[in-house]
């Protein structure tokens, strides 16, 4: 089983970074293998892009990555009542084949307040016209969760992504098993 891990903040020093870290830690604990993509790092071109812009490195790892994902575990900020940019800008480029009734979890991080969910909402939305199948569990995280490093350390949240990442890699299975099916 191979689950992609995305971190959805362009930012340098990011919170939801170090939700997207920790998943990718615990989900290996689980003995899955792990894709991590960050788009902090890669610096993918704005959709369309032009020809030029398809030989994208960074691009065409993301593709890569997609394609041989069994699952996914999603992560953005809020960023004016949605996922960020470069996350949308990031789904924009792919599609159904690479989603289609995968597993996919999400989570965000908030500037406080009980902010966050519209980012998931926002996020399950989309994702639902990729045709992948979100969980319906989601996470959401305050700024006091986290440590002076960005690193996420609040205790109930650990315990919390430890539930969704149990969840996301049962039904990756599961479904896994149903895709086999549906080939044959
Ligand atoms: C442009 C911008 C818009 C934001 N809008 C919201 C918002 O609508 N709701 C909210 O709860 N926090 C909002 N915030 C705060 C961020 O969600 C919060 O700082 C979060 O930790 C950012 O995650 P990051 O550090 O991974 O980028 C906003 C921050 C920025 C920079």
């Amino acid at each position: 089983m191979n689950i992609l891990v995305i971190n959805g903040s362009p930012m340098e020093k990011s919170r939801t970074r170090g939700i997207a870290k920790l998943v990718k830690e615990l989900l290996e604990e689980k003995g899955v293998m792990v894709a991590y993509y960050d788009l902090g790092i890669e610096k993918l071109p704005l959709f369309p892009g032009d020809e030029d812009n398809k030989e994208n490195d960074s691009l065409q790892k993301l593709y890569k990555e997609a394609k041989e994902a069994d699952g996914f575990f999603i992560t953005s900020p809020e960023y004016h009542n949605g996922m960020s940019g470069v996350l949308k800008n990031a789904l924009d480029f792919l599609g159904g084949t690479h989603f289609k009734h995968k597993p996919a979890a999400i989570a965000a991080a908030s500037g406080g307040s009980k902010g966050g969910i519209n980012a998931l909402n926002n996020m399950r939305t989309v994702l639902r016209g990729l045709y992948a199948f979100v969980l319906p569990d989601q996470f959401v995280s305050d700024p006091e969760c986290y440590d002076e490093n960005y690193d996420l350390v609040d205790r109930e949240s650990v315990e919390r992504l430890q539930v969704i990442t149990d969840l996301l890699v049962d039904l990756t299975e599961k479904l896994g098993v149903k895709q086999e099916q549906n080939v044959r």
